[in-house]
């Protein structure tokens, strides 16, 4: 077995929805700015009893199901989340009893920021490939509502709640080429979460922070060299590539990356204007979108790509 390949994908999207409107009631903006400016319409957010673990679950259930396995058939539990329950016991470590799956190792991966799932993916690739294990579930989840400032309009406006999940397995044919993480922590003050720091000193308000436009210039450049380093890794042309699963922050980000690869924005998995930025959730989501549709086909190439906190940066090279 010398790969690990996608054998299925899940979601879960609370129900409750905040469309730009009502948020025209919160804070001093408008639905035309934020459509302008970031792409985003609408935000799902979790009502009372949905959380980061019962997101998992469900887009993790799912994913099984798509796979045609068992809860007992995973032999590694990887969950990115900045908003885990609880920092321990880790939110994989519950689903696994939820799972009833006791003994395979499961952790979570919350200092990745937004890059959390390809670092998983990364994580899990590895020990498919080395033999390890044959079987990893990797989800991304996030309850990005309950870690905004609601008078700062320009956070609160862009992130959005759901998780999103993929099973691995080992495989014969090719599946996950290559994956390429990367982190900068010379750029540690772009996208925080301080909450140690905040509880230190006795402070309530616990918010991601965030240099948006700094973000914006560093994620183009970025991304640029890392689609070059992608392909060359593999020898191949920008031309092979039959979509972009991108992490989803600005539209003009996205659009930007997909001008790059010349690839039309039909062959770029978008759920930014409806989902907003789900932070380790949103290439999942958005695979997991373009996958149900059935828009994605068997053998097609994807290249998948994050940046977040950290700064950390990452992708995956993809045959489906
Ligand atoms: N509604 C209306 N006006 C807003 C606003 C909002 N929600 N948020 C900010 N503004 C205002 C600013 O106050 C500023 O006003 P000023 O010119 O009077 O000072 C003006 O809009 C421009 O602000 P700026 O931050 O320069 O806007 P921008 O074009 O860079 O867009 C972001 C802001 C955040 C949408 C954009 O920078 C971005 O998407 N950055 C990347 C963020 C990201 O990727 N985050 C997640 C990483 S995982």
């Amino acid at each position: 077995m010398k790969y690990s390949r996608i054998l299925g994908t899940g979601s879960f999207l609370p129900k409750k929805i905040l469309k730009n409107a009502d948020l025209e009631k919160i804070v001093d903006t408008t639905d035309a700015w934020i459509v302008e400016r970031t792409g985003i319409r609408q935000r799902h957010i979790v009502s009372e009893g949905e959380n980061a673990l019962t997101m998992a679950e469900s887009a993790g259930r799912q994913a099984l199901e798509a796979a045609g396995l068992m809860p007992k058939d995973v032999d590694m539990i990887i969950v990115a989340t900045t908003t885990p329950i609880k920092t321990f016991p880790s939110t994989a470590c519950y689903l696994q009893k939820s799972f009833g799956i006791g003994g395979c190792p499961a952790f979570d991966l919350n200092s990745a920021a937004c890059s959390g799932f390809i670092y998983g993916m990364s994580i899990a690739d590895q020990y498919i490939r080395q033999g390890t294990i044959k079987t990893a579930l990797v989800i991304g989840t996030e309850v990005m509502s309950a870690i905004l400032d609601w008078t700062d309009r320009s956070t609160c406006v862009l992130f959005g709640d759901g998780a999103g999940a993929v099973v691995l397995g080992a495989s014969d044919k090719p599946g996950i080429l290559s994956t390429h993480i990367h982190a900068d922590g010379s750029y540690e003050d772009v996208l925080s979460l301080p909450i140690m720091e905040r509880k230190m000193r006795s402070e309530e308000s616990i918010f991601l922070q965030m240099s948006g436009n700094r973000l914006f210039k560093l994620a183009v450049n970025i991304l640029g060299d890392l689609f070059e380093e992608t392909l060359a890794a593999n020898s191949l042309k920008k031309s092979d590539v039959d979509w972009l699963i991108p992490h989803q922050a600005n539209i003009r980000i996205i659009q930007g990356m997909a001008k790059k690869l010349d690839l039309p924005m039909d062959r770029v998995a978008v759920t930014l204007d409806e989902q907003g930025n789900t932070s380790a959730a949103s290439i999942p989501l958005a695979l997991d979108k373009v996958v149900r549709e059935g828009k994605v086909k068997r053998d097609q190439l994807l290249l998948l790509e994050s940046f977040g906190g950290g700064l950390t940066w990452g992708s995956a090279l993809v045959r489906f």
